[in-house]
């Protein structure tokens, strides 16, 4: 008899949701080779094109080789309470704090990190978090460590939001709201200006998730709230190095009261080795690269919108305003089939999107543009999404 594992395992199968990991080769400026194919990645976060940046990468390669090993070593060899903290990630905190205006910045080892230490640290017992349906997975686990209440708003839905934080506000000593500002799914954003509007109505806090916004969008490079000057409306701002940053890492900008506390409670900032130096080193030599990427940040939403448009034109169903372009297919047996096809014969490394990582019945491409692609590489797309789904209806 097969285990359960096993049959839980062929379930998925028949479901057409097994995912499997397989080895991918970059080749440079947006190429990588997949099940031995050149393809055009577009399922990569790294916005900015940072990390396929041969002559950036040399510049920084160069700088290391002038500095002693302390800062270039692989591994900080401890937690950074006990004796894996350095300079380099203190300096890397006060660049962040200083651009972000923000009193404080804290790292943390990943994004995933930054949402499981935080939110189960600072809110407890007797406390509310209200989150976004649709936000990540980090979010959700977040919640479910804590042990404040929380319940989840329709994506968006601030009527609801504001109909939850009128019933329930008087009930909890702290009531925090959660929200991603570029949703990774759907790529649609947050309309910050409401929630702050909320936020001050209701005396709670905001907790922004800016992990698709950091690189990509404002002046410099901050993210959404930037964009939309309300920084200093934020208590809580998670960017994140893994995207746009083309790195590892997170940061929370807030008091530094907060910042004290977390350094003293959460667990996956304490129970954890820190950065490894060169990766902080990496990490401070990208953000001050990305601050004046501007010209970067206008070809790369100049892109996505005439992607976007071109799908509408076709008649293909897509969703959002962001860099993120979603392609919804419904089924996951078709969005896997499509998928192949598109990776098969279009040149395109195009990955299905499926439940739980979606909701039930929304399988999508995610397409990830990215700033070093041009239009010439993309106008193919939505003539094969075309012709597949015209052929799927016809197979009906
Ligand atoms: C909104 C959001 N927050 C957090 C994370 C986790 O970040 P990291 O990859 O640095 O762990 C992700 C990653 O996909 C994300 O999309």
């Amino acid at each position: 008899m097969s285990s359960r594992y096993a049959k839980k395992l062929h379930d998925l199968e028949l479901k057409g949701r097994f995912r499997e990991l397989v080895p991918v080769e970059q080749y440079g400026a947006g190429i990588v080779k997949y099940k031995g194919r050149k393809l055009l990645n577009l399922s990569s976060n790294d916005y900015l094109g940072l990390g396929q940046d041969s002559e950036l990468l040399q510049r920084f390669y160069q700088e290391l080789d002038r500095v002693e090993s302390g800062v270039s070593g692989f591994s900080a060899a401890s937690s950074r309470l006990l004796t894996g903290d350095s300079l380099l990630s203190h300096h890397l905190e006060d660049e962040i704090a200083n651009a972000y205006k923000s009193e404080s910045v804290l790292l943390f080892n990943s994004g995933y990190h930054a949402n499981i230490g935080i939110l189960p640290t600072l809110f407890a017992k007797g406390d509310l978090i209200l989150s976004d349906k649709l936000n990540h997975a980090s979010i959700h686990d977040g919640l479910q460590l804590s042990r404040a209440d929380h319940k989840r708003f329709r994506h968006g839905d601030y009527e609801q939001l504001y109909d939850l934080l009128k019933k329930h506000r008087k009930n909890y000593d702290q009531v925090v709201i959660v929200s991603e500002s570029v949703f990774s799914m759907d790529g649609d954003e947050a309309d910050l200006a409401r929630l702050i509007e909320l936020k001050h109505e209701f005396d709670v806090k905001l907790y922004l998730d800016e992990a698709h916004g950091v690189g990509v969008y404002g002046q410099n490079g901050l993210g959404k709230a930037e964009e939309k000057a309300v920084l200093q409306d934020i208590d809580f701002l998670v960017g994140t190095f893994g995207k746009a940053l083309a790195s590892i890492g997170a940061f929370v900008c807030c008091s530094k009261e907060i910042h004290d506390y977390l350094v003293n409670h959460s667990r996956s900032f304490i129970f954890t080795t820190g950065l490894p130096p060169v990766t902080v080193n990496w990490n401070r030599f990208v953000f001050q690269h990305m601050l004046s990427m501007n010209r970067e940040r206008l070809h790369l939403q100049q892109l996505s919108t005439q992607l976007r448009h071109a799908f509408t034109e076709k008649g293909i169903a897509t969703r959002g305003t962001t860099n993120i372009v979603p392609v919804l297919i419904g089924d996951d047996s078709l969005a896997l089939a499509q998928a192949k096809k598109l990776q098969e014969r279009g040149g395109y490394l195009v990955l299905p999107v499926r439940p739980p990582t979606v909701p039930e019945g929304t399988a999508r491409f995610r397409l990830s543009i990215c700033a070093n692609m041009q239009w010439k590489d993309l106008q193919e797309l939505p003539l094969q999404i075309a012709a597949m789904a015209s052929g799927a209806k016809s197979e009906k």
